[in-house]
């Protein structure tokens, strides 16, 4: 479904991606893990070019997304959902107006645009937070609503860019378990950025170690996590040893 080749890209002398081959089939969890700064955030958001990658080619279900223009790069944008770490919800709009905005902008008309965003957020169990303001919520519900707002365009791959990486540690399980229920969903393909192995280690049909701008490892959980070859694998290795 989606297949990203020898990805590359530079800010001025460094170069953050350094050839980059990935893979996420239908309906697969993949999670991508590394240090701060490898360019996790650079790959995922070049994925649907919010990053302009400098050379390498993005395919989406046979479509060359590198080669796509304005217009197109829109449309492709409501079939892969994109979740920030740091929410990037409109505060002066309501958890309803927030999630309605996409789809009353892909033409959907306000009564089918409410029936369907109340749905989503049922589905993130934020019903009764419909009318109130971001401001007024927790980071775990403000991000929960950042994902009843990709998941209600219903895309079939989801990029979630360490989603749970500004909450509170009390809040980041209530995140994990909205996330955890999209995995179980067949026909959405997800591309998780996160340090939360116990979580990666539930849910990821495949690992994707990264340090400094390429692949470093990658495989199923419980061999990166018994058996890790790189440097970084054996730090998340540790990590879960220590928990
Ligand atoms: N817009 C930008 N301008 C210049 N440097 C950037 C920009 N975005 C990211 N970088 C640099 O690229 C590297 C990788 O960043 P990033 O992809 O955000 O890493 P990660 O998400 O793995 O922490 C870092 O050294 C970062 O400082
Ligand atoms: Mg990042």
């Amino acid at each position: 479904m989606l297949k990203v080749i020898n990805l590359k890209k530079s800010y001025g002398s460094h170069q953050v991606l350094k050839g980059i081959n990935l893979t996420v089939n239908t309906g697969e969890t993949v999670v991508i893990m590394g240090p701060s700064g490898c360019g996790k955030s650079t790959l995922i958001r070049c994925i649907n070019r919010l990053t302009e990658p400098d050379s390498g080619e993005i395919i989406y279900k046979g479509i060359p997304v590198h080669q796509l223009n304005e217009k197109e790069l829109l449309k492709l944008r409501k079939d892969i959902g994109f979740v920030f770490q740091n929410f990037n919800l409109i505060n002066r709009l309501t958890v309803l107006q927030n999630v309605m905005l996409g789809l009353i902008k892909w033409g959907l008309k306000p009564k089918e645009a409410e029936e369907r965003a109340i749905r989503v957020l049922e589905q993130v169990e934020l019903k009764n937070f419909i009318h109130s303001k971001p401001a007024e919520l927790s980071g775990g519900q403000q991000q929960r609503v950042a994902i009843a707002r990709a998941l209600a365009l219903d895309p079939d791959l989801m990029l979630l860019d360490e989603p749970t990486a500004s909450l509170d540690p009390i809040l980041v399980g209530e995140v994990l378990k909205v996330m955890e229920e999209l995995t179980r969903q067949k026909d959405k393909s997800l591309l998780i950025v996160t340090h939360e192995v116990a979580f990666a280690r539930r849910v990821a049909n495949r690992i994707v170690l990264m340090d400094q701008g390429v692949i470093v490892e990658e495989g199923s959980p419980e061999t990166i996590f018994k058996a890790p070859k790189s440097w970084v694998g054996r730090r998340y290795k540790e990590m879960i040893e220590y928990q």
